[in-house]
């Protein structure tokens, strides 16, 4: 169709990387790129911290739940939700104190979600691959104390960026049908056992025929790991999401 479509179209997370570094160009480009993404009422209610220090990153990486490209990568960014700077801003006409209630919540969220989104595709446009890390949050507190991040923000996800060293597969998705709705929300559970049936051939591709498993197995096992501590945490950073 046209080459961001294809590039878009193309991408799968990369867990494996060279040891080519990003240079302070293409850093520079990968960070405008996130810079102008759209942002709810130009709060760009984001941050984003290059984590360099080696120990750092290691730590990161084992509180991520032992994810070694988090500290192999040549690029590793952490991606916070922030109403600190927004904070700040009000606080210079008057009095009106800022809330981390949930509409703020969700808006510095979805900023940081958007700036890091643009962020992934320049750098896969040029050339490099990416993967979000989630895993940030198995340990919030102890991720935002090594960060030094103050009240009203917190790490949503890392991303680690850097030249390919693996060319995996792209993961199938679900069916448009399962996701894609007119008019009215409508269930469609042929999709999904279509999908299962996609993913199943998928792993047993990925894993050489050792793995078989579904879509909505995984999804059973990702529900066993709800990461209840998230509701406590975000309190103690002084957002109110009860
Ligand atoms: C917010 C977010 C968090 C993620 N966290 C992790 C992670 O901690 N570790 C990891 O290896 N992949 C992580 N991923 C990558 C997803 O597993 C991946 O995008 C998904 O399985 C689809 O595969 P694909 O990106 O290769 O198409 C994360 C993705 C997102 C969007």
């Amino acid at each position: 169709m046209n080459e961001i479509i294809s590039l878009l179209q193309n991408h799968r997370s990369i867990r494996k990387f060279t040891d080519q570094p990003v240079s302070q160009d293409q850093l520079n480009a990968i960070l405008a790129s996130a810079q102008a993404a759209s942002t709810s009422s130009n709060m760009q209610a984001y941050s984003v911290i290059h984590v360099k220090d080696e120990g750092l990153n290691s730590q990161l990486a084992a509180w991520a739940g032992n994810q070694p490209y988090v500290s192999e990568c040549p690029l590793f960014l952490v991606w916070c939700a922030d109403l600190h700077r927004y904070e700040q801003a009000v606080q210079r006409h008057g009095d009106t104190s800022v809330t981390g209630n949930a509409e703020n919540f969700i808006v510095a969220t979805v900023d940081a979600a958007l700036a890091a989104q643009n962020a992934a595709v320049a750098a896969e446009s040029l050339g490099f691959g990416v993967v979000y890390i989630g895993g940030l949050r198995n340990k919030p507190a102890e991720v935002s104390a090594l960060l030094g991040l103050p009240q009203l923000v917190y790490p949503v996800f890392g991303m680690c960026i850097g030249v390919p060293d693996q060319e995996p597969l792209p993961r199938p998705r679900l069916p448009l049908e399962a996701v894609y709705h007119e008019n009215r929300y409508t269930d469609n559970k042929v999709a999904v056992d279509e999908y299962d049936e996609s993913i199943r051939d998928y792993m047993h591709v990925r894993s050489d025929g050792k793995v078989d498993t579904t879509w909505s197995k995984e999804m059973a096992a990702k529900a066993q790991r709800p990461r209840e501590h998230m509701k406590a945490f975000l309190s103690t950073q002084g957002f109110e999401v009860e």
